[in-house]
């Protein structure tokens, strides 16, 4: 008995604590994901390795792995995705050091394979839609998920800045809006990006799903099969339903 309770201790510390590690706040934005979309993985891959790979790597994956999920041509994958001297075959990872990381960053930027696993697609797709103009932050921007982040808005080009709303928040219980979520947004865009704001919500939704499929590529093969076992199981329950048939026919 007292080897459970101490189990359940451990247990319930160690969740507990790794909460604490992961740190950042509940998304403000929820994304709707699809990973059967090849087009929207295919989009998503190719915002990844433009902007994300420089910094993160995604060392569980390989390109050659992601260009055939994905229905890539490999010609395309190592014209127009890889960047660096990588080969197709090789993982996807950076040139940069961990110490590099230190110097620039204070921290190495993690490993992005199972980040969507961990922290959930619609964490890291507010992440993506969180950096503020902030005066007080280092550099002059901040996260409203990962406050004191040290990640620049490195989709600044496409979304441009934004400011926190001052009214954010202010309108809770009384003022919601029809369907009872806030009626005011939490930020306001500044200064435009080359994106629409519905744009760039599509391309950051593309971009999450990509790194949703990241975390678990096999999801899509899982899919695969198991359509496949309903149609075995459907045309089994047929067959059944007729031998059934056949059986009893001379019992009646
Ligand atoms: C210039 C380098 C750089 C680039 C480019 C970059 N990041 Fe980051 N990123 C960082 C650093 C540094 C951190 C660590 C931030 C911290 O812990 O405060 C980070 C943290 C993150 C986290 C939070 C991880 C966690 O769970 O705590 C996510 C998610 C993330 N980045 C996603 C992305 C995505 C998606 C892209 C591409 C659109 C990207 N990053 C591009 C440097 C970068």
């Amino acid at each position: 008995m007292k080897t459970i309770i101490k189990l359940i201790c451990v247990t319930a510390l160690l969740y507990s604590s790794s909460g604490f590690a992961a740190g950042g706040s509940s998304p403000l934005f929820h994304v709707n994901v699809d990973v059967d979309n090849r087009q929207s993985l295919q989009r998503g891959a190719k915002l990844f390795v433009n902007y994300c790979l420089s910094c993160h790597a995604a060392s569980y994956s390989r390109y050659k792995r992601v260009a055939t999920d994905l229905g890539i041509s490999d010609k395309n994958m190592r014209e127009n995705m890889i960047f660096t001297n990588q080969k197709l075959g090789d993982p996807m990872i950076v040139a940069m050091t961990e110490k590099d990381g230190k110097t620039w960053f204070g921290g190495a930027p993690p490993d992005l394979s199972v980040r969507a696993r961990a922290r959930g697609a619609d964490w890291i797709y507010s992440f993506m839609k969180s950096f503020y103009l902030n005066e007080k932050a280092t550099r002059g921007v901040d996260n409203k998920m990962l406050p004191g982040t040290s990640m620049p808005h490195v989709m600044w080009e496409l979304q441009g800045w934004q400011d926190l709303n001052p009214d954010y928040g202010h309108d809770k219980g009384s003022n919601k809006g029809n369907h009872g979520e806030e009626s005011k947004p939490p930020f306001i865009l500044v200064e435009s990006g080359q994106l629409s704001e519905e744009e760039y919500d599509k391309a950051m939704t593309d971009l999450v799903n990509f790194m949703v499929y990241l975390s678990e590529p096999a999801q899509l093969k899982r899919k695969t099969i198991g359509v496949g076992v309903l149609f075995f199981l459907a045309a089994l329950g047929i067959l059944a339903y007729f031998m059934k048939r056949d059986y009893w026919k001379d019992v009646h």
